[in-house]
């Protein structure tokens, strides 16, 4: 196998092809301002997207979330591995590639780990597959998956399979050798094995019909467990994992993909038996998420394989309640051309249930019939409202108003405030000029107000299975650590005079997260690195999206001087809202502590709260 090329020369080809030229050569660009832009050659869209920063040597696709500098462009668009597009960049340079002698140790080290991840996380599919066809108890099973009307065929394209009864199954069937202290670790690592109190190991999955989670590239990489009972859990997923992470991943993608040349739309549902049910109807492009809400990142996820979206509900209050929800979340998201519909199943029915009764021509009616999202926010917005009278119709342009304006720039936005218009009669260039100043004052308070606050460590136990509601992923909005995300992709030598309050470790947010490992790899770094370094560092990986997605929403300084101080500014407020936390913290635990139990100094601490809840001191 050829040798690693060296980072230096990597470095140096960043610095010596243009990314203007390398994109234009091969998608035709239109300056626009400082950018260059153009449609975006990684998804349909009629209207341009995609940017290109010749400053920063970097491009961002405002619609799709694609970005990365010369050698990920080329990666991307001419889908080659990462030393074909430094070989290709470098033939147009005409500088021959250089090896090292072999790869870097500590390269090849943590290339063997995730591969071994996947290696071991393949074998549990297998071996779970097989007991479906082996086990003693194999019948039970297998009646549950006929009782649910599923066929052979479609349990195996899913690769569905059985986890036996007993807590230490899967340890059993690994094999004796010197291997297995590795093997187990690893199933550690890929949460198929607990670790006990006593440092013994029990699995996971126990007496569940087991669904392969699988990747874009078809890999698997967790599982899915549904009890064959009444037992609660109902279903048990595993937990996040180094391959893993339950708001990015999508049950069924990488099926809908493979059964599907062009995907004309994508069915979003809520459960695993959804999707494999519809599939057994024919139809083909359903995913779900995995027991949480659907997050910006599985939309953009969607909408690169797709550019329209009909998401099912049930037809229930909190059906309803979770489409207001989806909406919110799908607005920034909205770029012209893409689209939204949301399916409101009739109430006690499921995709499983309603297509196993109606059949496949009845489902497609409902899809057909689906609220598209421009319906669904006027009619959440005038809830409660009558509209024919103008105070009803002030009140629904004010509450539909900050709908509107979190749409981004483009023909729909337009669509939507000429809607409004027509339904409240008020002129439309009136309330584009007020969906302006909402605009403005976000933004403003936005870079002010800390909206991360500490939480404590989610715990990954068998209890984790239902809801984690809370969406832990980077939003679309300019929150400080977002806004410190960017300012230092942007000025990475900020990290050089600067590090990061040590509360940060007590942040738990993926904002937190993405900061962290920003900071300490940029300040590992021999040398000053640039933006287009850091963004191609994490070229497809977990990370990439989100970073682009920081580098390129929002306008930062043009001076390192005001990037300086607003970096610092927001280092300190994070420090001070985490004081404010853990005074609050304490104090409520002081609280209900008895007076004779608490020391002079916890009195005082008491006594100084300004607080009519405050228990009365002496
Ligand atoms: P539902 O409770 O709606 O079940 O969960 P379902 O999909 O209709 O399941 P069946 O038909 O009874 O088999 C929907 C999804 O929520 C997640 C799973 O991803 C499930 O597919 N879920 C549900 C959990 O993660 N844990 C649970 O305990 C229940
Ligand atoms: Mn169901």
């Amino acid at each position: 196998m050829a040798g690693r090329i060296p980072q230096h020369f990597i470095d140096d080809i960043l610095d010596r092809v243009d990314i203007v030229e390398v994109i234009d050569r091969r998608v035709s660009l239109k300056k626009t301002g400082r950018n260059y832009s153009a449609c975006c050659p990684f998804h349909n869209e009629k209207t341009p997207s995609f940017s290109v920063n010749p400053d920063k040597q970097f491009f961002y696709c405002f619609g799709c979330g694609a970005g990365g500098n010369s050698i990920g462009f080329i990666m991307d668009y001419e889908n080659l591995d990462f030393p074909a597009a430094v070989e290709s960049l470098a033939s147009v340079a005409g500088l021959e590639v250089p090896r090292e002698a072999s790869n870097s140790v500590e390269q090849r080290q943590r290339k063997s780990e995730s591969q071994g991840l996947y290696d071991t996380l393949a074998w549990a599919a297998k071996h779970f597959q097989l007991q479906l066809r082996q086990h003693s108890n194999k019948a039970q099973a297998i009646d549950y998956l006929k009782n649910r009307g599923l066929s052979g065929e479609v349990a195996r394209d899913f690769g569905i399979g059985y986890a036996p009864p007993g807590w230490d199954h899967l340890l059993n069937a690994l094999a004796l050798g010197e291997q297995r202290p590795r093997q187990i670790k690893q199933l550690e690592t890929c949460g198929m094995l607990v670790k006990k109190d006593n440092g013994d190991f029990y699995d996971r999955f126990r007496e569940r019909i087991i669904f392969p989670i699988r990747d874009n590239r078809g890999r698997v990489i967790a599982f899915g467990g549904r009890v064959l009972n009444d037992d609660k859990p109902k279903y048990l997923n595993s937990p996040e994992t180094p391959v893993f992470s339950k708001q990015r991943e999508l049950y069924g993608l990488f099926e809908a993909r493979k059964a599907n040349r062009q995907l004309d739309y994508i069915l979003m549902v809520e459960g695993y038996m959804d999707v494999v049910s519809l599939v057994q109807f024919g139809i083909t492009n359903a995913v779900a998420t995995l027991g949480t809400a659907s997050s910006i990142v599985h939309l953009e996820k969607i909408f690169r394989h797709s550019s329209k979206l009909v998401v099912c509900f049930d037809g229930d209050a909190a059906g309803k309640k979770a489409a207001t929800r989806l909406l919110e979340t799908a607005l920034p998201a909205m770029t012209d051309g893409r689209e939204i519909c949301f399916l409101f199943l009739p109430d006690g029915e499921d995709p499983d249930t309603y297509v196993r009764q109606h059949g496949k021509i009845a489902f497609g009616a409902q899809v057909d019939n689906a609220t598209p999202l421009e319906v669904l926010l006027i009619e959440t917005a005038s809830e409660g409202i009558k509209l024919n009278s103008d105070a009803g119709k002030a009140k629904l342009s004010q509450r539909a108003l900050p709908l509107i304006q979190q749409l981004p720039h483009g023909v729909f936005k337009q669509l939507m405030l000429r809607k409004l218009a027509s339904i409240t009669g008020a002129d439309i260039h009136l309330l584009a000029s007020q969906e302006a100043t909402i605009s403005a004052k976000k933004s403003q308070s936005a870079a002010e107000a800390i909206s991360s606050s500490p939480r404590p460590a989610a715990k990954a136990t068998d209890k984790d299975a239902r809801p984690a509601d809370t969406q832990v992923t980077i939003g679309l909005e300019k929150t400080p650590m977002v806004w410190a995300i960017a300012l230092l992709l942007h000025y990475p030598q900020l990290a050089d005079q600067h590090s990061l309050p040590s509360c940060i470790d007590q942040f738990n947010s993926e904002e937190a997260k993405l900061l962290r490992l920003l900071m300490s790899h940029i300040q590992t770094q021999r040398q000053t690195v640039t933006t287009s370094q850091l963004l191609g560092y994490w070229h497809g990986t977990a990370e990439s999206g989100a970073l682009n997605h920081c580098a390129s929403r929002h306008k930062t300084p043009e001076n390192i001087a005001v990037a300086e101080q607003e970096f610092v500014d927001i280092l300190s407020s994070i420090e001070r809202q985490f004081a404010r936390h853990q005074r609050s913290q304490l104090v409520a635990a002081l609280m209900k502590k008895p007076l004779s139990a608490l020391s002079d100094d916890e009195k005082n601490t008491l006594k100084s709260v300004n607080s009519s809840r405050a228990k009365k001191i002496d």
